[in-house]
């Protein structure tokens, strides 16, 4: 046995003390993969993804996915450019022969979507996206107008997400209308530094060559931090012994898009946010 196969061994038992294997076998069909099937009620998201990561992978394969010596970078090239399918394959199936084993015993199709879903996020990309099939569509056409333009020109969903789509640089604006009133509602979209809602402050990361970085902060490891760009599409990291610091910022990410647009622009966008 060697020194690598030694810790697996480890590992593969630290995995059946904690998830409890047998119970989870069960659950699992040997059929093809059907995640479209899988109701997004079940689905935790890939908040639960890194947490399963990094009781699981991040062994072998860092805390960020940059790698580790028994495993590989997932954010490089090769892991990039999986295909969705191929990526939820490799980690139901593993590849044979390597230190990679299959996991859709240990784990369930949403535990591997998840886990799917934060890769993507660590390999600076938007999380999986399931089949859109829940929340009939309005037939307001103020709301449906709205909904447009909060996809398209006014870009609110690089940074938002409803349902199961959009960023995550900003909170899910799911429930918004039963979460804030009007007041409120006018304030973040007018006012958003006045208050920020916990979770999403910025960070600042001032450079060695002096450059600002500002972003949602996302992740703390020993050696590196992460901030999520303020386009959302990537989780930079940054390596703390190459940065000179790293701080609070009071201003919010979210920029003044709203107040610009035109009257009747803002009156249809805020029927869509209601509706919401
Ligand atoms: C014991 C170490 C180990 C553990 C634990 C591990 N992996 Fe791996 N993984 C590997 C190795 C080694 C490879 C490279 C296999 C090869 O040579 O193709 C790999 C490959 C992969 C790949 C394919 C990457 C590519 O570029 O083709 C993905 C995706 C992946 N692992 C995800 C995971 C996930 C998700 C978990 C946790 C559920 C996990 N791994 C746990 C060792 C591990
Ligand atoms: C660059 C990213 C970004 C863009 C683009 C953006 N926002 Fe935000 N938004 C944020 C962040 C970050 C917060 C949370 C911080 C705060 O409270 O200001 C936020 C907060 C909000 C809130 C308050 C949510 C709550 O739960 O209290 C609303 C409502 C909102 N945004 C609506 C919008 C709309 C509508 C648009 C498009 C016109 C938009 N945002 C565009 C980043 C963004």
């Amino acid at each position: 046995m060697n020194a690598s196969s030694v810790l697996w061994t480890i590992e593969l038992k630290i995995i059946k003390t904690v998830t409890d294997a047998a119970s989870r076998i069960l659950k699992i069909s040997a059929t093809v993969f059907s995640f479209c099937a899988v109701s997004s009620a079940a689905i935790a998201g890939v908040g639960e993804g890194q947490e399963l990561y990094n009781a699981y992978c991040q062994i072998c394969h860092g805390a960020l996915g940059e790698g580790q010596t028994m495993g590989k970078p997932l954010t490089d090239g090769v892991a990039n450019r999986l295909s969705d399918q191929d990526l939820l394959t490799v980690i139901s199936e593993g590849r044979s022969g390597t230190g990679m084993v299959a996991w859709e015993g240990s784990l369930s199709e949403t535990e591997i979507f998840d886990i799917a879903s934060y890769i993507r996020n660590l390999q600076g990309k938007p999380a999986l996206n399931l089949a859109d099939n829940d929340a009939g569509p309005s037939d307001d056409p103020r709301v449906l107008a709205g909904e447009q333009l909060f996809n398209g020109e006014a870009s609110c969903a690089t940074c938002h997400s409803y349902g199961d789509q959009g960023g995550s640089v900003g909170p899910s604006l799911d429930g918004l209308s039963k979460r804030l009133g009007e007041d409120a509602l006018m304030q973040a979209l007018l006012n958003p530094s006045a208050t920020i809602v916990s979770g999403y402050a910025a960070k600042e990361v001032e450079q060695e060559d002096g450059t600002i970085i500002r972003g949602r902060y996302r992740n703390d490891s020993e050696l590196a931090v992460q901030i999520q760009s303020a386009d959302g599409r990537r989780w930079v990291t940054y390596f703390k012994e190459r940065v000179k610091s790293v701080r609070d910022s009071d201003q919010s990410l979210m920029p003044d898009t709203y107040a610009n647009l035109a009257a009747a622009e803002q009156q249809i966008l805020l029927a869509f946010l209601m509706s919401l």
